[in-house]
């Protein structure tokens, strides 16, 4: 078994089912990097305060900084026999840097290591993460830019509602991943990692040689996972508006659709039916939006109600966080390929437009600019759509006689322009352009 940072008041060995229940090193190897920043930087506030002499802070810098760089290249062997990664960093720094190793430990507790590391992998992982939805963001907007005279209907409820552009529909999706990246900046900006609070109650250390580091309630500082919150609500968000997405796409591939072709590259098949391709990576896209709430709720319910301050419970905080980083992170990147290689059908998309359903609001506006009060306008439009629909002709041909019936101020010579979708979506000027 590998050397645990305590143990001097045991007299007892650990049950070998408590101790691989409470280990944590299968995940949290994955705060390597981030545990070694901050334990270089707890060697400074040593040397500073005197804790350390300049030429031991060299020796365990030097020693910390080749394990970093392990990380780095990728040949950093978690010790899995260890109790988690801040264990194991310190027993591979006493193998470089002997005795003297045990000196990094000084005025220092796992409770507030472990905080600052997790905070410090978050503020990296949003980084990516936030570069991640600009590049997709560029793929939609160069999609948009590629189809941007495509017209399409637009739709409440499912049902035909009025003509859209189609980059419009895409560009819908822009605003969203705009404020997700916004959302994350802002996430990402108040997080502040601490150093300084011991395992609860602050260290002999004086503050000042803490830099910028130092809390303001150390208490709060190693109890506190609200910046997990946060990320995995904004996460949650973020997955539901990729769901969303992925919703859109599946059923504008669906045969009944026909509006959208997807690639084979992000498609499966059926080991049944040999005609199968399935849209299963945007499927999944949805599913996952489940398991991002899941996340989020599963480290409320581990917070709710406990007493100040750091509890192990809260070690149960980086599955759910490293799982909807992965998730999200793995959706952003699958969805630049599939957005760059999607081709619209425009025939099948024009052949929609025909509707004529799509335009009776602008025969309603076509009746209001004739004076015909809004609420009047509508009634009337209703019972032309529902005549057109009952006798199985067409609005735009109806005689002038026929249109007369509804309302006098109707003129067929006037109206006939308006079952266009250019016309229709050109007449819409409330929306900055
Ligand atoms: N691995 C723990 C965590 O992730 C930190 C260890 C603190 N353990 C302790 N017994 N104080 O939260």
């Amino acid at each position: 078994m590998a050397k645990k940072l305590w143990g001097g008041r045991f007299g007892k060995k650990t049950d070998p089912l408590v101790e691989k229940f409470t280990r944590s090193i299968q995940y949290d190897y994955k705060l390597a990097e981030y545990d070694l920043l901050g334990s270089i930087a707890h060697v400074q506030v040593l040397r500073k305060s005197r804790y350390l002499t300049p030429s031991e802070a060299k020796t365990l810098t030097k020693g910390l900084e080749a394990i970093l760089s392990s990380v780095k290249k990728g040949t950093f062997k978690p010790d899995h026999a260890c109790e988690d990664i801040h264990t194991d960093i310190q027993n591979k720094l006493a193998s470089r840097a002997g005795a003297l190793a045990m000196k990094l430990h000084t005025a220092r507790s796992r409770n507030d290591q472990v905080v600052f590391a997790v905070k410090l992998y978050s503020k990296a992982a949003l980084k990516t993460l936030i570069g991640d939805i600009s590049k997709l963001s560029a793929v939609i907007s160069a999609l948009a830019a590629k189809n941007k005279n495509i017209i399409m209907p637009g739709f409440t409820h499912m049902q035909h509602a009025q003509p859209v552009y189609l980059k419009k529909y895409l560009g819908a999706y822009l605003e969203m991943l705009k404020r997700d990246a916004e959302r994350l900046k802002h996430v990402s900006e108040n997080i502040k990692p601490t150093l300084g609070a011991g395992a609860l109650a602050g260290t002999p250390i004086s503050a000042k040689f803490y830099a910028g580091y130092a809390t303001s309630n150390s208490l709060d500082a190693v109890s506190d996972r609200d910046f997990v919150l946060d990320i995995l609500g904004a996460l949650s968000i973020t997955g539901m508006h990729l769901s969303r997405l992925a919703e859109d796409l599946i059923i504008w591939a669906t045969k009944e659709f026909g509006f959208v072709e997807i690639d084979e590259a992000f498609c499966t098949g059926s080991s049944l039916m040999p005609q199968k391709k399935n849209a299963d990576f945007l499927e999944l896209v949805r599913g996952y939006t489940g398991r991002l709430y899941g996340n989020l709720m599963s480290v409320l319910a581990t917070m709710k109600g406990l007493p100040l301050t750091y509890n192990r419970d809260m070690q149960l905080d980086k599955e759910p966080l490293f799982s909807s980083f992965e998730i999200v992170s793995a959706e952003l990147k699958i969805f630049q390929g599939l957005v760059k290689s999607l081709e619209f059908n425009k025939e099948r998309i024009a052949a929609q437009l025909k509707d004529e359903a799509l335009y009776a609001t602008d025969l309603l506006y076509y009746l209001v600019r004739k004076g015909e009060p809004f609420a009047s306008a509508h009634a009337i439009v209703g019972k032309i759509v529902k005549y057109s629909l009952d006798n199985g002709v067409l609005i735009k041909n109806m005689t002038q006689d026929q249109l007369k019936k509804f309302s006098s101020k109707i003129k067929k010579g006037e109206i006939k322009k308006l079952f266009d979708p250019k016309v229709s979506v050109e007449s819409k000027k409330s929306v900055k352009r």
